[in-house]
């Protein structure tokens, strides 16, 4: 019980890391120039990439190596304003060729003075660990309509993999750089801090949330996001499970730093507040214990975040997740809901099925915003739903 091992088989081929590693390169070079160079005029606010805006950023790309070349001189004879704050602050591309190491140790920098020479409206990060393509997409792109400058999306998919997206999808230009997963090792934990690494360099990120090609919303955006940033906690599953699937899974090789009585169990499907993000991705020690000792059948992405926040952070987090998956079939495997499942009951009792749930200090009859799994013949009913149902 408790994941998807048929998710194990899939193994990527280990050649397209170098290749992948030598474009990082190539675009960290221009992606520095850019970033030291990008000025004003670039509209901070707009997270929808156009077309033309995209030609420009490699106008100037082009342009600016070419100044780089030939005028290094003169460049830096002058007086140099190298650093826009703008885009320091809300970067206006995912791609970079940071190193892993890099981009998490740039995430966790945390500003020590509180007074803010800014002022930003709380955004929410969607990340999205893919293993190929969103079937799912014009229901996540409904769902997101209207609403640009209250989210950002990041999407970490196979590295050779590329989305077929228009231009005026929120999800075009999203993709993080990233690398292979093998689903039950700790790559796939790997990814889920590289993820939070890249949605935390963006300033107006408050809270963070894992989905993969599988999960839906099931209630509309605004209702989302006052239930993500009015929250005094975050969404981590986190439970003792005494059995050996819990408990079992626990080694003796990380004592004395983690402790049977420390170890926790969670579904992989997160929701941090930014400062929880911050620490996670600013631990090494702890993370490294499980990089060495939490092997099959122990999953890092099953118990590493419980762990580290149970031990450290226990009273920020609600120990439940906000991400609905259907374990009632038993085995190895959740439900997977197609076509002829959908219907406007299911979604109603996914949404509301009488249960209470905590929030902050009250109850609430919303105890889940999304959904997994569903596979894409649920598309269609879904869309034919989503208005009636769940109000977008
Ligand atoms: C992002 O980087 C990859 C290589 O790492 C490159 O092929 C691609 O063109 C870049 N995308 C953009 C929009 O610059
Ligand atoms: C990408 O999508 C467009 C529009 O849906 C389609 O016309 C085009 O053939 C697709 N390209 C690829 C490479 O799949
Ligand atoms: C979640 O569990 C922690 C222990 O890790 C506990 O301190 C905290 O109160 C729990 N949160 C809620 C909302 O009950
Ligand atoms: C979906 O519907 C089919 C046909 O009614 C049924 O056999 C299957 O068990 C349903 N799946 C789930 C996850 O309920
Ligand atoms: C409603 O959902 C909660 C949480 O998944 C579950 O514990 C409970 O059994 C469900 N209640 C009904 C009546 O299905
Ligand atoms: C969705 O709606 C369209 C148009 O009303 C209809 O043709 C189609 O059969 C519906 N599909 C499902 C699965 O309900």
């Amino acid at each position: 019980m408790g994941r998807n091992r048929d998710e194990n088989n899939e193994k990527h081929a280990g050649l397209l890391r170098l290749a992948q590693a030598l474009s990082f390169l190539v675009v960290f070079v221009a992606g520095v120039v850019i970033g030291l160079t990008t000025t004003s005029h670039i509209n901070r606010t707009s997270y929808t990439i156009s077309q033309s805006n995209q030609q420009k950023q490699q106008q100037e790309q082009v342009v600016v190596v070419n100044d780089n070349n030939n005028n290094k001189k003169k460049k830096e004879d002058e007086d140099e304003c190298v650093f826009d704050f703008e885009t320091f602050l809300h970067p206006t591309t995912v791609n970079h060729s940071m190193s892993d190491n890099e981009v998490l140790w740039r995430a966790s920098l945390k500003p020590h003075n509180q007074n803010n020479p800014f002022t930003t409206i709380p955004k929410i990060a969607f990340m999205f660990l893919t293993r190929g393509p969103l079937p799912m997409l014009p229901l996540w792109e409904r769902f997101f309509q209207g609403h640009s400058h209250l989210f950002n999306i990041y999407i970490h998919s196979p590295p050779a993999f590329s989305l077929n997206l228009s231009s005026s999808s929120p999800f075009h230009n999203r993709n993080i750089p990233s690398q292979d997963v093998s689903w039950g090792t700790v790559t796939l934990a790997d990814a889920e801090r590289r993820l939070l690494a890249n949605a935390l360099l963006d300033f107006s990120n408050q809270r963070f949330v894992l989905l993969s090609e599988s999960c839906i919303p099931v209630y509309n955006f605004p209702t989302v996001y006052r239930y993500l940033t009015d929250s005094a906690h975050t969404f981590v599953e986190s439970y003792d499970d005494p059995s050996r699937y819990g408990r079992g899974r626990y080694s003796r090789s990380m004592l004395p730093d983690i402790q049977l009585k420390h170890w926790r169990k969670g579904s992989q499907w997160f929701e941090l507040n930014r400062a929880l993000a911050v620490y996670i991705v600013s631990d090494t020690h702890y993370y490294s214990l499980f990089r060495k000792y939490c092997k099959p059948a122990c999953y890092p992405d099953e118990h590493y975040i419980p762990t580290f926040l149970n031990m450290f952070h226990g009273s920020h987090n609600s120990n439940r997740t906000v991400t609905w998956v259907d374990w009632s079939m038993g085995g190895p495997h959740p439900a997977t809901y197609g076509r002829v499942n959908i219907t406007i009951s299911f979604i109603q009792a996914i949404r509301n099925n009488g249960t209470l749930c905590r929030y902050n200090s009250d109850m609430t009859s919303i105890c889940f915003l999304f959904a997994r799994k569903f596979d894409h013949t649920a598309l269609e009913p879904l869309l034919n739903l989503s208005s009636q149902v769940m109000n977008f």
